[in-house]
């Protein structure tokens, strides 16, 4: 994981870095565009090694999109070719890229994670193309959530102007400030985040709470009954909408339809452990549910202590999540939003970096606990 890590965060400095000169005088950018193409890029980077076939061809993550928005046409046709033309062409492009990345090596420069996968389907004896072609299934884990819940944190925090005071404020617990013979130099330790950035670790988990429109689904192996009172039949399919148990006011409380930074900062009233279930449960937790707890946490602090974002039309107005995705669990906005991106004053002149990868190990579990203080509509 600190391979990947590292890695992401590598490719997140480089934009934003570029940002900093782009933003000096104010930059216009569509939110979403910008994000889904720094993270995009970000985590592609971090499982495809120097040799990311996104890094090469950047046009391929608009394919990528395009794919993803056409999933279930793709799956619910026989004939994609003529009823999901763009989405079929996006994944040809996409399959096809990955071909030319494994045929050319580019494997042994990637993470360890790709690399597993690559060998165990060449041990099981799965051709190139195959392995080219399941790589679209990978593409998704990484790609159609960690972006989203980018955007979000950022439309969360910079939408609450007090937040955002609040959370530069915390977030000085992690920076490190020197004076070198090239000037002055600011660090951002990670991995001291979750725990000398309470606040800013609950905004995020916030954030998922209120984002996530996942719908788990499950086959029943054998008659279960649930609580003395919920049959569940052998053979029949459950789904467990996310989005319902995180509005559940018995588990979150009577302010449960906002959006409640403190919320999960420790205090007095706990409550279930395991209520957040953005990165699902069970055997099917998600295996990367670290990684991208530490990618998006670690950009969105990068973003928050260097950069202003103001609207750059009517308000922070929310887009709104977009309906009828078939994998995400955090959806991306149902509209982009423009932006104006400068550099914070007094910070023109800094270089920045991360640091800490490797210190210490992200915690297991999701301290779920319940604060009750002030609470956040979202706008001021
Ligand atoms: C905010 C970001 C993410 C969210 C919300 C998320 C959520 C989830 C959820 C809910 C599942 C379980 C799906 C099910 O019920 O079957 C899952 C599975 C998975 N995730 Fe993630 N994920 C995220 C990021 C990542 C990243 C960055 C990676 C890889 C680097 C990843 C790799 C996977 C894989 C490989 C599985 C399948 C596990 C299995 O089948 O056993 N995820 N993810």
């Amino acid at each position: 994981m600190d391979w990947m890590l590292q890695s992401a965060l590598g490719s997140a400095i480089n934009s934003l870095n570029l940002l900093q000169k782009e933003a000096k005088n104010g930059k216009k950018m569509n939110l979403w565009g910008w994000t889904s193409k720094t993270i995009g890029l970000a985590s592609t980077e971090s499982v495809y090694g120097t040799e990311n076939p996104f890094k090469h061809e950047p046009e391929l993550l608009d394919d990528f999109w395009c794919y993803e928005g056409g999933l279930i046409k793709l799956l619910m046709s026989n004939f994609p070719k003529f009823f999901a033309y763009k989405a079929h062409m996006a994944r040809v492009k996409i399959s096809s890229a990955m071909y030319s990345y494994y045929s050319r090596n580019g494997q042994e420069q990637a993470s360890a994670f790709l690399q597993a996968r690559h060998d165990v389907g060449r041990k099981n004896g799965v051709s190139l193309q195959g392995i080219s072609s399941l790589e679209l299934g990978d593409c998704l884990a990484v790609l159609v959530n960690t972006t989203p819940a980018v955007f979000w944190m950022i439309w969360h925090i910079y939408s609450t102007p007090v937040l955002l005071q609040e959370l530069r404020n915390e977030l000085t617990n992690v920076l490190r400030e020197t004076i070198e013979e090239d000037g002055r130099h600011i660090n951002l330790n990670v991995a001291q985040l979750k725990t000398k950035c309470p606040l800013f670790f609950s905004t995020y988990q916030e954030t998922l709470r209120v984002r996530t429109h996942s719908a788990a689904h499950r086959w029943v192996m054998e008659d279960t009954l649930i609580s003395d009172r919920f049959l569940m039949k052998k053979g029949n399919a459950v789904f467990m909408p996310g989005h319902l148990i995180h509005a559940n006011p018995s588990v979150w409380g009577s302010d449960v339809n906002c959006f409640n930074p403190r919320r999960f900062m420790k205090a007095e009233g706990r409550i279930k452990v395991g209520s957040l279930r953005t990165f699902g449960g069970g055997k099917a937790l998600c295996p990367g549910r670290h990684l991208a707890t530490m990618k998006i946490m670690s950009f969105v602090a990068m973003m928050v202590v260097r950069f202003d974002i103001a609207p750059a039309g009517k308000g922070w107005i929310d887009p709104q999540s977009a309906t009828g995705k078939m994998v995400s669990i955090v959806n991306p906005p149902a509209s982009d939003i423009k932006t104006i991106a400068s550099v914070r004053e007094g910070y023109g002149d800094v270089q920045w970096e991360f640091e800490g990868v490797g210190e210490g190990r992200a915690t297991d579990r999701f301290d779920v606990t319940l604060e009750g203080e002030s609470v956040y509509s979202g706008k001021e």
